[in-house]
């Protein structure tokens, strides 16, 4: 939706008269949830859930952009979330309902929010638990530890040097991020860049992630699961040759 301020009422033509017009429903709507929210507006200033998914959706609508950033896209997402009152009544009652495991590494998840445009979900890992490598086709993710310690690790997959071929079925990644996330802590990534990633929690750890596109049949069925080899490539301490599950 535009954004419509006082001056640009004031200055309205015909056609833009009939844009807010058309626009009201949704101003409205807007409205409607802002008024609903008093009383539990969080003192700190934080975002509560109505005002984070409204302000998500709005930036993820930039994807159908000819020139949309991805980069910059994560980092505003990132900000948004961590904005976020934690404490939302919906925050706390989709932790309670924290009930499907993740077919790969046992994780918890809920999902908070699925839309055509972006998924919202909540991911709790126990100590110890894994995601192992896997990727996100043509999709951007942010990822923001809610709280606890999880070590994340993020690869590209590189073309083999000139004259080298790999077995069938192999690829070679390139670590390009390698972070702990605790209590606030971002890692994001695009469709381009540092796509492939694994998790490995180091405390029980609770995460809100948002996928822009989200998963879609075709997506998940696109999307591969890396087995690495334990040691780096010969001379390339960051490149491992991966085996494609
Ligand atoms: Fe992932």
């Amino acid at each position: 939706m535009d954004d419509y301020d006082r001056r640009e009422f004031l200055s309205l033509s015909l056609p833009g008269f009939l844009g807010v017009m058309l626009a009201m429903p949704s101003l409205c709507a807007l409205a409607t949830r802002a008024n609903a929210s008093d009383g539990r507006l969080p003192a700190d200033g934080s975002m509560h859930w109505e005002a984070f998914l409204e302000a998500v959706a709005k930036e993820a609508a930039k994807q159908h952009l000819d020139a949309w950033n991805q980069e910059s896209y994560v980092e505003s997402i990132g900000k948004l979330a961590r904005q976020l009152h934690m404490e939302d009544p919906v925050m706390l009652k989709a932790m309670e309902q924290l009930d499907t495991r993740l077919k790969q590494g046992d994780v918890d998840f809920h999902y908070l929010e699925k839309r055509v445009d972006f998924s919202l979900c909540l991911v709790q890992f126990d100590v110890g638990q894994i995601i192992k490598p896997h990727d996100h086709p043509g999709m951007t993710g942010m990822i923001l530890c809610a709280s606890g310690e999880i070590e994340t690790t993020n690869y590209n997959v590189v073309e083999p040097p000139e004259g080298k071929t790999l077995e069938a079925g192999h690829c070679l990644l390139r670590r390009v991020a390698k972070n702990v996330l605790r209590k606030n802590d971002l890692s994001t990534l695009t469709a381009k860049e540092r796509n492939i990633h694994t998790l490995t929690a180091r405390k029980v750890t609770q995460l809100v992630d948002v996928f822009t596109p989200p998963y879609n049949d075709e997506r998940s069925e696109q999307s591969r699961w890396f087995e690495l080899d334990a040691e780096a490539r010969p001379g390339s301490p960051d490149v491992f040759e991966a085996r494609i599950t």
